[in-house]
């Protein structure tokens, strides 16, 4: 049985660190970069195959000289794109990043007619909307990296508070990548208690704001270039769960088709997440409150692809 391949496509920090975290893993075979910058993505590769090496793991990372180099991926990343400067919101993004994606997915559709596709360009939910829209693919096989990696991240913001509970907390955001994603303080827990019997609503309160910023705030601090580690990290565990089919409940972006009264949209939901892609998606149940926010949130994706329509990017 041939081992698995992962190709990334894109290999400036985002892509690169997903590479680097993948190789170690263990559970992928063959890692290809590709990107335009040959000699750069090479130097990388070569290195990360060799950190493989020293931990007892033999993943091989090369690149690619070509799409065609792609073919028989188990798993095609599009990590390509432009990244947010500092004051910029994920969505100024669109119009430079959707010509991007859709030239990637055309490719993909071509070259990759089976893998799966996960998406991490920003604006997260609107590029997997774009790379389902090219590659027509089902929507079980393509997925957007993000709810797993603001879930972690109000995580750590749960944890710096208490102090406590390391390894125990379990936080939970639903909806797009964008600043209206809806962190859920009501389903987070550390070790099964919910938040909301832990700390104050202020408190709370506070970690949901820096939860909806917490791209933005890392944005703040590199000036060039956005967060690498934990989005790297997220989309190792969902590579992780569809190669290993763990079967793992992981908030990701998904297209809805009548989940949650929508349709026709992307947004960031919990899914079933195992070898065949998107096993399900969980409808949580929703307050009146966490509805509208829902709503905001889906609504201001669903502005995104409206955009790109007024632009002729969709008929
Ligand atoms: C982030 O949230 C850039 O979307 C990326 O860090």
């Amino acid at each position: 049985m041939r081992g698995k391949r992962v190709s990334i496509i894109g290999a400036g920090a985002v892509g690169s660190t997903v590479a680097y975290s993948l190789a170690l893993q263990g559970f992928v075979h063959e890692i290809i970069l590709l990107d335009s910058k040959t000699d750069v993505a090479w130097g990388k590769a070569l290195d990360m195959s060799q950190a493989a090496a020293v931990i007892r793991e033999h993943t091989i990372v090369r690149v690619a000289s070509g799409y065609d180099d792609l073919a028989d991926s188990d798993i095609v990343i599009i990590a390509a794109g432009a990244a947010r400067k500092p004051g910029m919101s994920r969505d100024d993004l669109l119009l430079i990043n959707a010509e991007t994606v859709r030239s990637i997915s055309k490719q993909i559709k071509e070259i990759c007619a089976n893998s799966f596709v996960i998406v991490i360009t920003n604006p997260l939910d609107a590029m997997t909307y774009v790379a389902l829209s090219e590659t027509g693919f089902d929507r079980r096989r393509v997925i957007g990296m993000a709810g797993l990696l603001d879930s972690g991240r109000m995580a750590s913001f749960i944890y710096e508070k208490l102090g406590y509970g390391s390894g125990q907390i379990r936080a939970t955001v639903l909806g797009g990548h964008g600043d209206n994603m809806v962190p859920l303080h009501r389903y987070s827990t550390v070790a099964g208690v919910p938040i909301t019997d832990l700390l104050s609503q202020d408190e709370i309160d506070l970690i949901v704001k820096r939860t909806k910023n917490a791209g933005a705030e890392i944005v703040g601090y590199l000036q060039s270039g956005s967060a690498y580690y934990a989005p790297a990290i997220a989309t190792t565990m969902m590579c992780e769960a569809i190669l290993r089919d763990s079967k793992q409940i992981y908030p990701c972006a998904v297209r809805l088709d009548g989940e949650y009264g929508y349709n026709n949209v992307v947004t960031g939901a919990p899914i079933v997440l195992g070898a065949n892609g998107v096993e399900k998606i969980i409808e949580v149940t929703l307050n009146d409150e966490e509805k509208a926010e829902f709503e905001r949130s889906v609504s201001s994706v669903k502005k995104l692809v409206d955009k790109l329509k007024e632009k002729k990017f969709y008929e």
